[in-house]
């Protein structure tokens, strides 16, 4: 089976990390989002998807090729955003090939649901269009749904206003669509699948939900991408850190579970990763730094006795020695935390800069 996923998008919210990657590049435990997605794609026997780039698509390329886990990729362009019903349209050629449904999957999705189930309960209905759905607490940033007893979606509201919500079950963003589906949808134009295409299927009566619990997050806000991370250190590693290949850890230095730790890392005398911090690969942590509840990318260098709870340091950074770096900050790839730096709660640091004093009141550095 095939499955386009939508992976343009600029990720706004995830600012200053996705200044400089997409969102499906994001390391969840120190794989790319994009990379957990395959991977159980490949499990559900899909051999073939067509990955829907515009921004930053060349960083997608450069990474992921043409193939992974047995899976074929290819690259469908847009030269400019089509929205996320567009896309679809605009790879036609790849997707009516063979005349079977497809997946759809809104690429900044982490989830374990069952792909091979929505198939069958979408064949079982005889529907245009299935839906996965997910219960929420607070249904307001996504696509909200009326579903039937029998599983058919009676109304879909994208982004409903407060108090308008129809339930608390939302559109997961994993699709099974029949070609069919294909000739609702202009061509060359920017179209929302969930203002106009969903609504279109619910008044035909074409669209059903699948219901699914289990683990579902949509990594576009950081207070989401950092609770992916936990979650998963949570079921991977929380009794034993998951400690990558060649990660030097002196002998007195401690990882404490549930923490990561990528290849190549290393952690020097007395300094102390975790509870709950990802540490991504070819990471130096030096004598005396302590890094809990944080995530820390590829390429980082912490020098000695610096601190960091509770934030985001992007690829190829460096804190200097006894910097302090609070709950809530997130800093940019590439940036430099000076010595003796304090960055107080909630400051954001771009992509590059470089900080020479402290930052003590919340905000952004651009
Ligand atoms: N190729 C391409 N082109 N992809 C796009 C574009 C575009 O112009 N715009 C957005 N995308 C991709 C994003 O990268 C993301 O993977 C997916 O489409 C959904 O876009 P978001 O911008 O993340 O939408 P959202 O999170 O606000 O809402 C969507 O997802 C929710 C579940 O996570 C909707 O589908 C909601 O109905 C849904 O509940
Ligand atoms: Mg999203």
């Amino acid at each position: 089976m095939k499955a386009l996923i939508l992976a343009g998008g600029f990720g706004t919210r995830l600012r200053p990390l996705s200044c400089t990657r997409p969102k499906l590049m994001f390391p969840v435990l120190n794989r790319e989002l994009l990379d957990w997605t395959l991977e159980r794609l490949s499990k559900s026997g899909v051999d073939r998807v067509i990955l829907a780039v515009n921004h930053m698509a060349d960083a997608l390329e450069r990474s992921f090729r043409y193939s992974r886990y047995g899976i074929e990729i290819v690259y469908s362009r847009e030269s400019r955003p089509l929205g996320t019903g567009g896309p679809i349209k605009n790879a036609e050629g790849f997707l009516i090939e063979g005349g079977e449904p497809f997946f759809v999957l809104n690429g900044d999705v982490f989830s374990d649901v069952d792909y091979g189930k929505i198939v069958k309960f979408h064949e079982d209905r005889g529907a245009k269009a299935t839906i996965a759905l997910y219960e929420v607490e607070d249904p307001g940033r996504f696509g909200v749904v009326e579903l039937s007893k029998e599983g058919r979606i009676m109304r879909f509201v994208e982004k409903p206003k407060p108090g308008e919500a129809p339930s608390r079950l939302v559109n997961a963003g994993v699709y099974v669509l029949d070609p069919s589906v294909l000739d609702i949808i202009p061509h060359g134009r920017k179209v929302s699948t969930e203002r106009k295409v969903f609504p279109a299927l619910a008044r035909e009566g074409s669209l059903c939900g699948y219901r699914f619990d289990g683990l579902w997050i949509d990594i576009g806000l950081p207070e989401d991408y950092f609770l992916v991370n936990k979650m998963m250190l949570r079921s991977l590693a929380a009794d034993e850190p998951l400690v990558g290949k060649n990660v030097k850890v002196h002998e007195t230095a401690k990882v404490v579970a549930p923490s990561a730790v990528g290849d190549g890392s290393t952690v020097a005398e007395d300094a102390e990763v975790g509870p709950y911090a990802v540490v991504g690969r070819g990471v130096e942590v030096g004598k005396g730094s302590r890094i809990d509840g944080s995530i820390v990318f590829q390429g980082v260098i912490v020098e000695s006795f610096a601190s960091i709870r509770g934030a985001i340091v992007g690829e190829d950074s460096i804190v200097g020695r006894w910097a302090k770096i609070e709950e809530g900050c997130i800093v940019g790839d590439h940036a430099l935390i000076g010595d003796n730096v304090t960055l107080t709660r909630n400051v954001e640091i771009c992509p590059f800069r470089e900080v020479r004093s402290s930052i003590l009141e919340p905000g952004k550095v651009m």
